[in-house]
Formats: C-alpha cells, sequence, structure tokens
C-alpha cells in the first residue's frame, strides 16, 4: 500500500508538543566518566578497545531519576528526553540484541525504565533519543563515515563490514523501545548526514514500524536531516519518515519557522546549558538564566518549543551550576507559565521593547527592557483591550491618559506607575485579556 500523509493526524498527535513549549534534554552515557562531552571518542580517536572497559566502571550510586523529573517540573518544564543510546553505541536500556549496555555494567541497571517511570510519576510526558549513528557495532561504517572515530586510520578498513544487518539492529533496537517500555511521547533520532539519509536508513519501514506499534508518538526530523536543514516537511510533499518538528541546534531562527506555502511549522530549539551536551568537567561556561528564560519566550513568540540540556556526571547528578539555572528558571516559570504553555505567537509585530505570546483572546507583553515612562502596545488596537494585569500578582495595569503620548491616540499604552524600575528585570509580563471581535466592534 502506498504511503500517504495523514495532515489530521500530525496535528492531532502534535497538538500536546505545541502546547508543552518546554522541556528537558538529558544526555548521559559512558562518555560522562572521561567528562570530555559525548563526542569524546571522534574527537580524541578513541578506539572502542579503550573506550568500553568504561562499562565496567559505569556505576553512578547517586542518580535518582525522580530527583531529575522534580528538577524539570519545578522548573517549569511538561517534557523530557533521554539518550538511549548515543552516537557511542552504549545503551542506557535492557536491549537483547547488545551487552554494550547499562544492565551489563557494574550499575546493572535499565535507566530508561527508570527515567520513564519516575517522569511518568511526576506527570511529564517522555521521550527517547536514538541514535542513528553508532561508532560501537562492527557493522557500522568506520570509513564510510565521517563522523566515525576510527574513519581515516588504516587499521579500520570497512571490509566485511554488513550495513543492513547494521539498519537489523537499529531497527531492532528501536523496536524494543517502542514495544518494551510503555507509550512514548518523543521519538527524538539523531542524525541524518551525507548519504545517511531516509531512504539509507530505510525510514520508510522504520516508520513504519513505529506508528504500528506507537501510533501517536512525534518523531523529530533527523531520519533525514540534522540540526541544518528543515526536511521534507518544509517542501509540502512529507517523506515516509519526514518527521513531525524541525530541530535548530543551539540557535534560535530568525523568525517562525513555515514550509513552502507559508503554513506554520512544528519545531523545537535544543539549547545546551554550557557548550556540551554530554557532561564536560572543564567547561564552566554556562549561560545565566536569565539569558535562557528570554530565549525560551522568543522560541515561543516564534511558534516554537525549547528542549534546553542537562548533561549529568559519572554519579548521575546534575552539575550544580545545571541545578541553580533550573531553579532560577522555576522562579520564573512558577509566576509566569501562563505566559508560555499553550501559547504562541501573536498576530502583531514584536514590540521593541520584548516580545508578545498569545494564548486564545490572553495576550502576553513580556517587557525585556524598560520603556521611558508609559509602555506602548505596540500594534494592539486600544479597543480591543478588556483589561491588563501585572501577570504574577494579576494586579491592575490601568491604561495610560498621559499626556506625553497624546500624539499617538491610535496606540494603547500601559501605566505601570511611578517606579521606573520594572518588577521583574528578566521580564516583567503583563496579560492583556482581548475583547472578543463581537465585542470590539460594538
Ligand atoms: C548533534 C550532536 C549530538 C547531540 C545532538 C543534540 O547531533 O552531534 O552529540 O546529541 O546534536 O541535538
Amino acid at each position: 500500500m502506498s504511503w500517504t500523509f495523514d495532515e489530521a493526524a500530525y496535528r492531532r498527535r502534535t497538538a500536546w508538543f505545541q502546547a508543552a513549549r518546554f522541556g528537558l534534554f538529558l544526555h548521559w552515557g559512558l562518555y560522562a566518566i572521561p567528562a570530555r562531552g559525548e563526542w569524546v571518542r571522534n574527537n580524541e580517536h578513541i578506539p572502542k578497545e579503550a573506550y568500553d572497559p568504561l562499562l565496567r566502571e559505569f556505576n553512578p550510586t547517586a542518580c535518582d531519576m525522580r530527583a531529575w523529573a522534580r528538577m524539570a517540573k519545578d522548573a517549569g518544564m511538561q517534557y523530557a528526553v533521554l539518550t538511549a543510546k548515543h552516537h557511542d553505541g552504549f545503551c542506557l536500556f535492557d536491549s537483547a540484541l547488545t551487552d554494550f549496555k547499562s544492565t551489563n555494567s557494574l550499575a546493572g541497571r535499565d535507566f530508561v525504565r527508570e527515567f520513564l517511570d519516575a517522569c511518568r510519576e511526576a506527570g511529564l510526558r517522555t521521550g527517547l533519543y536514538y541514535s542513528l549513528i553508532d561508532w560501537h557495532h562492527p557493522d557500522y561504517p568506520h570509513q564510510g563515515d565521517r563522523t566515525h572515530p576510527m574513519c581515516g586510520n588504516p587499521d579500520y578498513p570497512d571490509d566485511g563490514r554488513d550495513f543492513n544487518r547494521y539498519l537489523e539492529y537499529l531497527h531492532g533496537q528501536v523496536r524494543e523501545l517502542c514495544t518494551n517500555y510503555g507509550q512514548l511521547d518523543i521519538l527524538w533520532f539523531d542524525f541524518s548526514h551525507d548519504h545517511l539519509r531516509g531512504p539509507a536508513w530505510k525510514g520508510e519501514e522504520l516508520m513504519q514500524m513505529v506508528r504500528s506499534l506507537q501510533p501517536d508518538v512525534v518523531t523529530n526530523n533527523r531520519l533525514e536531516v540534522s540540526g541544518e536543514g528543515f526536511g521534507s516537511m518544509a517542501t509540502g510533499h512529507p517523506t515516509p519518515y519526514h518527521g513531525d518538528f524541525i530541530t535548530p541546534e543551539q540557535f534560535v531562527p530568525p523568525r517562525g519557522l513555515q514550509d513552502i506555502s507559508g503554513k506554520p511549522l512544528v519545531w523545537e530549539a535544543c539549547i545546551t546549558m554550557n557548550n556540551h551536551w554530554g557532561y564536560c568537567a572543564r567547561d564552566h561556561f554556562y549561560k545565566p538564566a536569565p539569558l535562557l528564560v528570554r530565549k525560551l519566550v522568543e522560541c515561543v513568540s516564534k511558534g516554537g518549543n525549547m528542549l534546553l540540556n542537562v548533561g549529568p556526571d559519572a554519579r548521575g547528578r546534575f552539575p550544580e551550576q545545571s541545578q541553580a539555572i533550573l531553579r532560577e528558571i522555576g522562579r520564573w516559570m512558577e509566576k509566569n507559565r501562563d505566559s508560555i504553555l499553550g501559547c504562541g505567537p501573536a498576530p502583531y509585530p514584536k514590540p521593541e521593547y520584548g516580545r508578545y505570546t498569545q494564548r486564545g483572546d490572553k495576550l502576553y507583553v513580556h517587557i525585556l527592557e524598560n520603556t521611558l515612562g508609559p509602555v506602548p502596545l505596540t500594534g494592539i488596537p486600544a479597543d480591543s483591550i478588556q483589561r491588563i494585569r501585572l501577570l504574577p500578582d494579576g494586579s491592575e495595569v490601568p491604561l495610560s491618559r498621559s499626556w506625553v503620548h497624546a500624539d499617538w491616540p491610535d496606540l494603547a499604552f500601559a501605566d505601570l506607575g511611578e517606579n521606573p524600575v520594572l518588577p521583574d528585570p528578566v521580564d516583567t509580563v503583563l496579560e492583556v485579556t482581548l475583547k472578543s471581535h463581537s465585542e470590539a466592534m460594538k
């Protein structure tokens, strides 16, 4: 039977994802022991023989997935995605297809199961990241993939490697994840490049299997592309392995993402807190929490999600800096979550002092820098405003009647009072309730 794109099913299964807006990305595995990031095997050309023994050492006794889920929840996150297998091939789940897995490590634990149980208990939607690339599997191309740690090393030729046998392994593991761990909300594949895209992964067959086992799971676009490239959803001609959302990486797109006909696309920007996905002990270059709050607001104002990453250490703990950032984001979200969750772009031009997000008749004005005097509600017709409140405490914010803006009668201005300092230096949010069209026309 030939495949056809089911737009209604696509919109139905991505609805929760678009409303969720904010998730936690978790990169964790053996690479936490070298503590130089998840690409350490590639960056330092470490042969398998030198890397595999880490399996016998891996025993993150401090790993408490309930604590992980609680930190995500308290930060206002609505979903969490864990690396079930990264490029190094190490599996955090009890796969019957390999011995290179956490249940064979000193820990002897199925961390994927612990993660999913803890997240579901905390009320978080759950996702699993699965690397298409596998530097451990003997049938994965060593010379035929420029990302392989042994690429360029003549001692590791590709003679005898059977890529179809690797694909059986890849499909078999995805089948295990889709069969043995309950309902998954997100499958986060990573990543396609060069000739290794779509059909090369037997993408149509893979997605048929995924859809048969997890019909509502939301998938990303990396069976086709990576953090660069949008994939076939943007062309208006989705392939059977199109993916449901676009995945800009370490970057917020200059504007919302649309397909060739101008229809908005579902997208999620994945962002690290420092400069590494996996734990990197020397990388102290963390983004300040206020910056990350403002990037979250920017993503939502452009119709996207933000997936913010933490790389737990080899003991199973979040780095202290990551914990502090999550707590600070959580303090802002606790008071302003209504301006993020379920929101999207507003049909008005961006105000020069901040951003707009909207959900139904609630328009949220994110004031990111002081205005001198009353705040111009750029583009919002004065007669469409029913009331304005300061979101965190619900206090009334009157429309300004000041003479200073008398020359702009068609513009509405909010009066924040005599204090020139904004209530929240990170992002002061006003909730504007708009009149329905009929009320506005009275
Ligand atoms: C890139 C990196 C990979 C990381 C991913 C997260 O693909 O290669 O290490 O997991 O980005 O988006």
